[in-house]
């Protein structure tokens, strides 16, 4: 059995983190999104995978280089432009041949991976094999209906009306029927070849396709919402460690990673946090669900359920929360001009300030956080 993997696509709702990177390379836990899916893969025990890419190639062929690195034999698939998921298929035949494969889009998380699918799968073959989850608000995804038996009985993208509450995760298996099935249909109304047509094709034309329900957790995590969502739940399975060096001014609270080179001075960490090697933090805190990548500098502030990505500052900047920072990004208190934002941010960037006075700026302010 082969793998594909989905890394193409534009990431409009992750803007503008996807204006200079790809979405499937934004860490949760410090790791990229899409390297959780090929470890996953790998535990699935299968080797050989293609990644498909679009516009972020050769970010994405840089990260993840030719697989080795995760025990795999990784093929890239140039996609000219997001034409859809089944478009992806047909532009993969010829890597796919004559096997059955697992499509999994490298946006998506799941925490248990894939193996009991797959294995599922082997054991017991169809035509498709369909992950499905339930959801509260169907409408941003495909919807499943089924018999109550796993067998699915027809599947809509993105309705406005759904037809149930179970939405179709990132996770399909194969048989190589399914080339036929894109080779049929015509583009949806948004212009992409939609691969739950696809599947609406194959049910009509008898062939089995089959669903199991995710029981553990599954997001997608295409908006800065559901990312933080994610970040969270993974570092709440954190091995806590300290490699770095903290001193003894310091607090580390419940499960923190403190990797190797990282420092932290006269601060308070509470779990479940990382920091990334190379940052330093201090005078500050960090409060719990917050990823801190490599190189980073947190002085004089206070930052939780948050994500911050590599080589970025902030210095002296008041509560920070549910903030997705990109790379190289510093934020400071505006110099001389007191009670005054001083922006810079890229193209459809969001920024939320607080209507309250910064509490760095409060007389008597320790930065220790509410935790103590
Ligand atoms: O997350 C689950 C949902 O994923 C399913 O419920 C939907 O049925 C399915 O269509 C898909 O919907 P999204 O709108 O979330 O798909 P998105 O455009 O985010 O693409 C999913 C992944 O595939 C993402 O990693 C980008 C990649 N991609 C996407 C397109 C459209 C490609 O590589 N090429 C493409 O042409």
């Amino acid at each position: 059995m082969k793998a594909l993997v989905l890394a193409g696509g534009s990431g409009t709702r992750l803007r503008p983190i996807t204006h200079t990177s790809s979405k499937q390379l934004v860490p949760v836990a410090n790791k990229p999104v899409l390297f959780h899916g090929l470890e996953a893969i790998a535990s699935a025990g299968i080797t050989e995978v293609g990644v498909v890419v679009g516009g972020t190639a050769a970010e994405i062929e840089a990260a993840v280089g030719d697989g080795s690195a995760f025990g795999l034999d990784i093929t890239y698939i140039r996609q000219s432009a997001p034409l859809g998921l089944a478009h992806a298929v047909l532009i993969a035949r010829s890597f796919l041949g004559a096997d059955d494969f697992v499509m999994y889009l490298g946006d998506n998380f799941v925490l248990d991976g894939i193996t009991d699918v797959v294995d599922s799968f082997r054991k017991d073959p169809c035509d498709a094999l369909l992950l499905l989850t339930r959801v509260p608000d169907p409408t941003a995804f495909g919807v499943a209906e089924t018999d109550g038996h796993g067998n699915v009985l027809g599947l809509e993208e993105k309705p406005r009306y759904p037809r149930s509450d179970l939405a179709v995760a990132g996770v399909y298996l194969f048989t190589p029927a399914v080339h036929e099935a894109v080779r049929a249909i015509r583009p949806s109304g948004r212009g992409e070849l939609e691969i739950t047509d696809a599947l609406q094709w194959m049910i009509e034309g008898r062939l089995t396709v089959r669903s199991t329900i995710i029981s553990g957790y599954w997001k997608d995590t295409g908006n800065v919402t559901d990312m933080l969502e994610v970040n969270r739940t993974l570092l709440e399975r954190l091995q806590p460690r300290v490699d770095g060096f903290v001193d003894e001014e310091s607090e580390i609270v419940g499960r923190v990673r403190i990797e190797a080179g990282a420092e932290v001075r006269r601060s308070r960490i509470v779990g479940p946090a990382i920091i990334g090697a190379g940052s330093v933090v201090t005078d500050s805190y960090v409060g719990p669900a917050t990823s801190v990548a490599e190189n980073c500098c947190i002085t004089g502030s206070e930052i939780e359920f948050s994500i911050v990505l590599r080589d970025s500052s902030f210095d002296g900047v008041g509560r920070v929360q549910a903030s997705l920072v990109g790379r190289n990004v510093q934020v400071t208190l505006a110099p001389g001009l007191p009670g005054t934002h001083c922006l810079v941010i890229g193209d459809h960037g969001q920024v939320q300030i607080s209507s309250w006075p910064s509490p760095a700026r409060t007389p008597g302010h320790t930065a220790q956080g509410p935790y103590r």
